[in-house]
């Protein structure tokens, strides 16, 4: 709320400027005040912390250099700043600052106010609420290992991801979405700065200040990259068929699919539990349920097989199945023919190959 707090530092002036104006800066300032008091949800200002690594460090006066290093590229929750972007955009830092006042009504309840995935109702949620502060993000359109783009991110918090908690945003304006997204990369790349200053904090017992501009370097790299990294078909999209589907059912059991997946793609195998970067149990999804996660569009799925999932034990196919791209679409049309399984009963109508629709939005505004 900084200019309702500029407006009344103004009025306040006018006080002991001109007398007369006394009389109304009394209601005005009352008015202004009790508006700041209820567009405020929070009594509290808000405030990031750092993460246990940091808080774990035994040494002080390592944290406090640490936690410097960190403000001075990323701001504060006061005055949030992008690494990846220049610091003196005025503009761009009140978009940021937009950006936060909408992740503070619409997305903290989950996420936490760092970003970090602890927020209130997370402990209730399975799957958990993304932390952000690892920078890796699973629904991405970039090679395994990447950042996502700004579009993927905004792709996410549109379409929502079925079959969790994680609500989509699709009555929002494109502004707040836009700005919202923005505050998401900096929670992450501040995040990842402090994650990577703490690892090496820990490994070599101080912080060389001769090194640190590589590390922000870094960051900044890597976010620069994804933004053209945009991964492509490497053949066309064909039409979709159920001789497709056939083949590709041929390759969902022969390419090492089924191993994690099961025959029938539900994911009841065996082995089928495993750790994701964040520390959580994954297990393989249950490709059946009518619920992809990562996007229901054919080029969703494909960029699944061909990228895999980063931070979980879902492999990318890019160099076994290069030489055949024809294999991935077959492979596109099994997993939407299982997918729609479900929903259309065992043997769904040629040309009814469509992306399963989720129907009315369950966003509550
Ligand atoms: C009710 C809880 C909840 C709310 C509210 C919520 N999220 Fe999420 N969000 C989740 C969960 C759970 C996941 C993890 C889904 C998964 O792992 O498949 C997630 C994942 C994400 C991801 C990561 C996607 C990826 O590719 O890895 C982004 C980005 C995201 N949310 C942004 C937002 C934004 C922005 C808001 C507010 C506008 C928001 N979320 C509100 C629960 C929530
Ligand atoms: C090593 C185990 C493993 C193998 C092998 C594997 N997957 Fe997966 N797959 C997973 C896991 C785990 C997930 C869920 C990741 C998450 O969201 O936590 C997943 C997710 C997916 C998804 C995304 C589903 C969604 O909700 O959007 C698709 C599509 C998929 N796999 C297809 C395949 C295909 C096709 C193959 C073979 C070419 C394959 N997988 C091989 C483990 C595996």
């Amino acid at each position: 709320m900084p200019t309702s707090n500029n407006v009344r530092i103004d009025s306040e002036r006018s006080i002991y400027g001109k007398p007369l104006m006394r009389l109304f800066t009394i209601p005005i300032a009352t008015a202004l005040m009790s508006l700041t008091l209820s567009g405020c949800e929070r009594a509290e200002p808000i405030r990031w912390t750092s993460s246990e690594l940091v808080s774990e460090l035994p040494d002080e006066a390592l944290r406090e250099q640490l936690v410097g290093i960190v403000n001075e590229n990323s701001g504060s929750a006061r005055e949030p700043r992008m690494i990846s972007e220049s610091k003196d955009d005025f503009d761009f830092n009140l978009h940021l600052k937009h950006g936060q006042q909408v992740y503070m009504k619409r997305c903290v309840q989950c996420h936490g106010v760092s970003g970090d995935g602890n927020g209130e109702a997370a402990k209730y949620l399975y799957p958990k609420p993304r932390d952000y502060t690892r920078g890796i993000f699973k629904f991405t359109s970039t090679p395994y290992g990447n950042k996502p783009r700004r579009e993927d991110l905004i792709a996410v918090v549109r379409r929502g991801v079925t079959g969790t908690s994680m609500p989509r945003f699709n009555r929002i304006k494109d502004k707040d979405v836009n700005a919202v997204v923005d505050y998401v990369m900096v929670l992450a790349q501040r995040g990842e700065l402090e994650y990577q200053l703490a690892m090496e904090a820990e490994a070599a017992e101080e912080l060389d200040e001769d090194f640190i501009p590589e590390f922000i370097e870094d960051v900044v790299n890597r976010w620069q990259t994804a933004k053209t990294s945009l991964t492509q078909p490497l053949t066309p999209q064909p039409e979709l068929t159920e001789a497709r589907a056939k083949q590709g059912r041929e390759a969902f059991l022969s390419k090492g699919c089924s191993k994690c997946h099961g025959d029938d793609g539900r994911g009841h195998t065996k082995d089928n539990i495993g750790k994701d970067s964040w520390g959580h149990a994954t297990r393989a999804a249950d490709l059946t349920s009518g619920m992809l996660h990562g996007g229901q569009e054919p080029i969703d799925i494909y960029r699944r097989i061909l990228n895999g999932i980063n931070g979980t034990p879902m492999p990318g196919f890019k160099s076994s199945l290069q030489s055949e791209p024809e294999t991935i679409w077959n492979l596109v049309a099994y997993v939407l023919e299982v997918s729609n399984r479900r929903r259309y009963g065992t043997k769904i109508p040629a040309g009814l190959m469509k992306p399963y629709d989720q129907g009315a939005s369950e966003e509550t505004e």
